[in-house]
């Protein structure tokens, strides 16, 4: 047996007992199930052992008895209750940019069952050619593949949709303490916990496919941070006090974004107001926003069904689809 197919028994061993914690499995029945041979089965338990799960193993018996902390495709399928969305999951252990890697494979037949994650990311890419801060094991970096059918103006609607999957998701673990930074920053506390990357690929002036990507903090102690964030950025473990199990919200995410996104191809944000003005850092404050050279001060007013901010200029309504932005006063 060679070690893709070692590998490939584990992950179906893992699928058979994962189910039930605890439960003493007899390797011989294991072995019938899944047509190996028991020494086979005893290779792989071991290479489980390596993952970082949890099993007991003996001569004759195999027992799961915890899982690993691990961003694996198997584990991350383990939560995930989605029809389409990341029904592909590639899991790598690094990659320079999981944005990269799926626009790579998105290639001339995008798929949107594909999603790519990875443990780390050597050149995470951020927003306005900044980097993102991708260390191993503590954080979440996720690109999904879409091809909405909608026009370009539409697009970056798509941001605020992700951040509103985000923000559903990570209220779970932090009721009320989870904001929205228009467009694509997740806050809590006022500092950055997700941020959200979109990248069109256009073909004849038309969506040819999407890049969604999501850095997500996961697990990150204040020291895991580079000193020049630790002030603006935060995890959600030092929020909810405790360890989170980066596979199932990663799933959850997934999960939810799903079902904002399938809202969207219907009528954009429009069912989705309510919950977005609930979420946003932003309304109600005097901002200052830096859309391509243009610089606009005003008070940030609503958010329309486009994901487009409205902001009242010298009494005026202006509407800004994206940019930057600082909060220059505080009510
Ligand atoms: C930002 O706030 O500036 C956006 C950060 C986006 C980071 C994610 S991590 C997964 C995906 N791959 C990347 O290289 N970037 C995005």
């Amino acid at each position: 047996m060679n070690q893709g197919e070692l590998v490939k028994l584990a992950d179906n061993i893992l699928v058979l007992i994962r189910k039930k914690p605890k439960q003493v499995f007899e390797i011989s029945t294991v072995a019938r199930k899944l047509k190996s041979e028991i020494f086979d089965i005893h290779k792989a338990a071991k290479v489980l052992k390596t993952w970082g799960y949890g099993i007991k193993l003996s001569k004759s018996e195999i027992t799961f008895n915890h899982t690993a902390d691990t961003l694996s495709a198997t584990e991350i399928n383990f939560y995930l209750k989605t029809k389409i969305i990341g029904q592909n999951l590639v899991s790598f252990h690094s990659v320079k940019s999981t944005n990269d890697i799926a626009s790579q494979v998105a290639g001339d037949y995008p798929d949107e069952s594909v999603v790519i994650t990875s443990e780390k990311q050597t050149l995470g890419r951020g927003r306005l050619g900044r980097s993102w801060h991708s260390p191993e094991k503590v954080g979440a970096y996720i690109s999904i593949i879409i091809t909405p059918k909608i026009s370009l103006e539409k697009a970056p609607g798509l941001s605020v949709m992700t951040a509103l999957a985000a923000a559903k998701t990570f209220e779970s673990y932090c009721p009320g303490k989870v904001q929205i930074k228009w467009p694509n920053d997740i806050l809590i506390g006022n500092r950055k916990v997700a941020g959200v990357l979109t990248e069109l690929y256009t073909k004849n002036n038309k969506i040819n496919y999407v890049v969604v990507g999501i850095g997500i903090n996961v697990n990150q102690k204040p020291r895991d941070f580079p000193q020049n964030l630790r002030k603006f950025a935060t995890s959600l473990r030092q929020v909810v006090g405790k360890k989170i199990n980066r596979a199932e919200l990663t799933a959850e995410f997934l999960n939810n974004f799903e079902k904002e996104y399938k809202k969207y191809q219907k009528n954009q944000l429009a069912g989705s107001l309510k919950r977005l003005r609930a979420y946003s850092s932003l309304l109600g404050q005097t901002i200052t926003l830096k859309a391509g050279d243009k610089l606009l001060t005003g008070e940030a007013i609503d958010i329309d069904k486009t994901g487009a901010l409205i902001v009242k200029v010298d009494g005026k309504k202006v509407t800004v689809s994206g940019g930057e932005v600082t909060v220059l006063k505080r009510p």
